[in-house]
């Protein structure tokens, strides 16, 4: 929300101050410079009785505007928080209804939008009162100055034109301060945005920060050496010593606690986050080696909660490849077994996607960003939970479509779902930050442990497993 704020109005602020305040200080400078010299040509006296106020009303209006500047971050402050409620509110409004929450969100925002509009209403009454009392300040300098005049031409120091000359100069010289005033309030409002922007731009992209050079065919070998990993803000280190290695082609199953670290290994594999201890390995080149670009085109990962466009299906499953053909759209759903529910919508593969068309179940997001990634044909793909939502069916429906590919990929399945895990080559069990076992589903039900653990838990699922299981080997 914050960036948004300052990718938006920040940098309009920043905007307008360039393309019409910076513009006006050029005109303030030569009308004043030019009213001055006018008069002073005429009386010197008369130009310094009209400089007189000039201090004054711009001191004065450094002030207000400086007061003026404090009140509007309070003000953005307080915007913001109503925008987020509002925005909450309208993206959660199923879950407001059904806490019937109504009244208490209605009472948040309006007490928000009551606030936000007495502190403009406080600024509002702030600007006229400060306008007024500067117009006053305007006259009072008109008629001091014309007074003056009018007492030099009595004394015959100066003609009446040149009185009448003199009025106009005066208006080169006073608006042009009181709109001084202005630019220095709007001035530093623009100091502030920028200083916003800058600290946004000065983050180092991370591209150019440890990025490698090298763009090797991946073929899938992949090694974790003792690899450790910390967050910058947390003491511990979150991953230990973590080692295991995965041969191309082979799948292996990620199983922890909510929490473990399951997804930050998925994450130090895609360089997203930086392992702090130890080497990873692909293909006997270190991850640190190779470009960030390259390694994330060469492993696709499918979050578990996707991420889809406002978009048709169809351009949702080729964002990565915009010119890739319809037939390998319809390839890649029908691996990620999601291709008869598309069929199944009024406009299929046309169909959007979103607000303006259908809400798709937790489960078709799921096989849609599979499909999405799967027509990529990377040679490391991951699975982040991303299996969760699918029954149990699909889900194997999905891997046995997998299996059957001629070329067989890299595959890392992060899985609480013991009946997904099992059927990997490999199984990593990850506890407090270590691997606890690694071992075949046969050799870790036999072993006692937390795998053997769920895996009793989930006993019961695996009747149902079963089932589809016994479905599958009869083909
Ligand atoms: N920026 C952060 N700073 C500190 N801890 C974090 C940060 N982000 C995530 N964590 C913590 O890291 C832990 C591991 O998260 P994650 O790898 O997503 O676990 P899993 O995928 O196994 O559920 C979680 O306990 C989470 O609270
Ligand atoms: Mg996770």
């Amino acid at each position: 929300m914050q960036i948004l704020v300052i990718c938006t109005s920040d940098v309009d602020t920043i905007k307008s101050f360039i393309t019409n305040q910076l513009p006006e200080i050029l005109y303030i400078i030569a009308s004043f410079s030019a009213g001055a010299y006018q008069m002073y040509m005429i009386e010197k006296k008369i130009m310094f009785v009209t400089l007189i106020v000039v201090p004054i009303s711009l001191i004065a209006s450094i002030i207000y505007f400086r007061y003026v500047e404090k009140k509007f971050e309070e003000i953005e402050e307080v915007e913001a928080k109503m925008t987020i409620a509002l925005q909450e509110n309208i993206n959660g409004v199923r879950v407001v209804k059904a806490f019937n929450n109504e009244k208490y969100e209605i009472n948040k925002f309006d007490k928000r939008n009551d606030q936000f509009r007495s502190m403009n209403e406080k600024l509002n009454n702030a600007m006229g009162l400060y306008w007024g009392l500067s117009d006053g300040t305007t006259m009072l300098q008109y008629a001091l100055t014309i007074s003056v005049a009018i007492f030099l031409a009595k004394k015959g120091m100066v003609s009446t034109g040149d009185i009448i000359a003199c009025m106009m100069y005066i208006g080169m010289l006073v608006y042009p301060v009181r709109s001084l005033g202005r630019i220095i309030g709007d001035f530093g409002k623009a100091v502030v945005a920028s200083n916003r922007v800058n600290e946004i731009l000065a983050i180092p992209d991370e591209y150019t920060l440890n990025d490698g050079s090298l763009t090797p065919e991946i073929k899938g070998n992949i090694e974790f050496k003792n690899v450790s990993f910390k967050f910058d803000d947390s003491n511990d280190n979150l991953l230990n010593n973590i080692s295991f290695s995965i041969s191309k082609g082979e799948t292996i199953a990620l199983v922890g606690k909510t929490g473990s670290g399951k997804s930050t290994i998925a994450s130090l594999l895609t360089r997203l986050l930086e392992y702090n201890g130890g080497e990873i390995l692909i293909d006997g080149i270190n991850l640190k080696d190779i470009s960030k670009h390259w390694i994330r085109k060469n492993i696709g990962i499918v979050l578990q909660d996707p991420f889809l466009y406002a978009k048709t299906i169809m351009e949702n499953i080729r964002i990565g490849d915009k010119a890739l053909p319809d037939e390998k759209v319809y390839e890649a759903s029908q691996m990620a077994a999601i291709h008869n529910d598309i069929l199944e919508f009024s406009e299929g593969y046309n169909t959007l996607v979103g607000e303006k068309g259908v809400t798709l179940s937790g489960g078709q997001k799921q096989r849609v960003a599979i499909a999405r990634m799967l027509i990529l044909d990377k040679p490391i793909i991951i699975f982040d939970d991303s299996l969760s939502a699918v029954d149990t069916k699909t889900d194997v429906q999905i891997r046995n479509a997998l299996k059957m590919r001629k070329e067989k990929l890299t595959t890392i399945i992060i899985t609480h779902r013991i009946t997904t895990a099992k059927e990997a080559d490999k199984i990593i069990v990850l506890e407090n930050g270590s691997i606890s076992d690694i071992g075949t589903h046969q050799e870790l039900a036999s072993r006692e442990g937390l795998y053997k653990m769920l895996w009793d838990i989930q006993g019961a699922l695996e009747k149902e497993f079963d089932l589809v299981k016994r479905g599958d080997n009869n083909e």
